[in-house]
């Protein structure tokens, strides 16, 4: 099988920054992607609708400008330990698509997130009852626990127990790297334990984290939460190839100027979006599981959203191509992830 058509795809995690990069960022994903779920972690971060809908407004003209006036950019809200219920009336009134959670402290732009999420379950109660999904960067962040442990004990932590707290509330497991993570969503919905799911980066399935230390320290190769051993990678293949539902695609591409990855204190974040169908292709292909991408990528994450199937097609070839040194980002450089390695797919769109 040298040729794939599926129809189209969305990217259920995606980060564009905004001002005069989102021009340069949205054309990379409204090429390959019908609609994308935009992350709320902009300074200042997007905590109310009205600046939701304004973004959202922003990303739109600029994929217009680029070329793509069909792109819908699907908006997410940055909750706090103030956000009020009545905002999520507001929410669902405006048609956002979820609310996302981030521990105080947890990744970039966190520092505005969620100290203690009991703080929240007046205003998780109203989404829970309204059906307005809660999107968790599932980490812990006490510096008693290990970078590499962090997802692990979110699950029994926090996660879980809300999840108690909330039966109702619909959760994505946002960007999972453990096994842990795999069997938890697997086992909640294998005993009908409410409603939760969990999207899968492309570089989570590809690589494990020798790769950040391959030959030297790769930066381009550093995010959050950080690549975890070979073991979790292979579960998160199973998991994304297995035909699951709960499982499917979010990029999580989250582009930082090259001198600030190229630093001392390098930023979190892996620029994936201009090959993000070629390298989850790279990643099914490896395990011989090419047919099950479409479910992933094009039709798990509409279902779980309550939200229609896409009408069109995209394709993609078995045939090498080489991934640039870099990307404008404005007036800045933006390095890909495995810039100027090969990668056995491409995208004809
Ligand atoms: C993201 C970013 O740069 O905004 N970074 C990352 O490493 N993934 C934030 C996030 O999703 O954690
Ligand atoms: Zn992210």
């Amino acid at each position: 099988m040298n040729k794939l058509t599926i129809t189209c795809p969305d990217d259920w995690h995606l980060h564009l920054r905004d001002g005069e990069v989102l021009p340069d960022l949205v054309s990379h994903t409204a090429r390959q992607f019908s609609r994308a779920l935009v992350m709320p972690n902009l300074k200042p971060p997007v905590t109310t609708v009205e600046q939701a809908t304004q973004y959202q407004h922003r990303i739109k003209e600029a994929a217009q400008q680029a070329g793509y006036p069909d792109f819908v950019p699907l908006m997410t809200l940055y909750l706090t330990d103030k956000t009020a219920p009545s905002e999520i009336d507001l929410a669902v009134e405006q048609g956002l698509v979820g609310v996302k959670l981030y521990p105080a402290g947890a990744t970039t732009n966190s520092d505005a997130g969620v100290t203690h999420i009991e703080h929240c379950d007046s205003t998780l109660a109203r989404m829970a009852e309204l059906g307005l999904a809660l999107l968790v960067h599932g980490e812990v962040t006490h510096q008693s626990i290990d970078l590499f442990d962090r997802e692990a004990f979110f699950i029994d932590e926090v996660l879980d127990p809300l999840r108690k707290r909330h039966p109702r509330l619909k959760v994505v497991f946002e960007h999972i790297t453990t096994k842990q993570a795999v069997d938890y969503v697997e086992q909640s919905s294998a005993l009908g334990q409410g409603q939760i799911a969990a999207t899968i980066t492309a570089h989570h399935l590809l690589y494990n984290r020798n790769a950040i230390f391959q030959g030297g320290i790769r930066p381009h190769y550093y995010c959050l939460p950080v690549l975890k051993r070979e073991v979790h990678r292979q579960a998160l293949l199973a998991a994304a190839t297995g035909g699951s539902n709960r499982f499917f695609l979010g990029t999580d591409s989250a582009p930082h100027a090259k001198h600030l990855k190229e630093h001392t204190c390098g930023c979190a974040g892996c620029f994936t979006a201009a090959q993000a169908i070629e390298l989850y292709a790279q990643a099914f292909d490896s395990v011989g599981k090419i047919q099950q991408l479409e479910s992933f990528a094009s039709f798990n994450g509409a279902d779980f959203y309550g939200l229609p199937r896409n009408q069109g097609q995209i394709t993609i070839e078995k045939k090498p191509q080489k991934i640039p040194a870099n990307y404008v980002m404005g007036k800045e450089l933006l390095v890909p992830l495995n810039a100027e390695e090969s990668l056995e797919w491409s995208f004809l769109g």
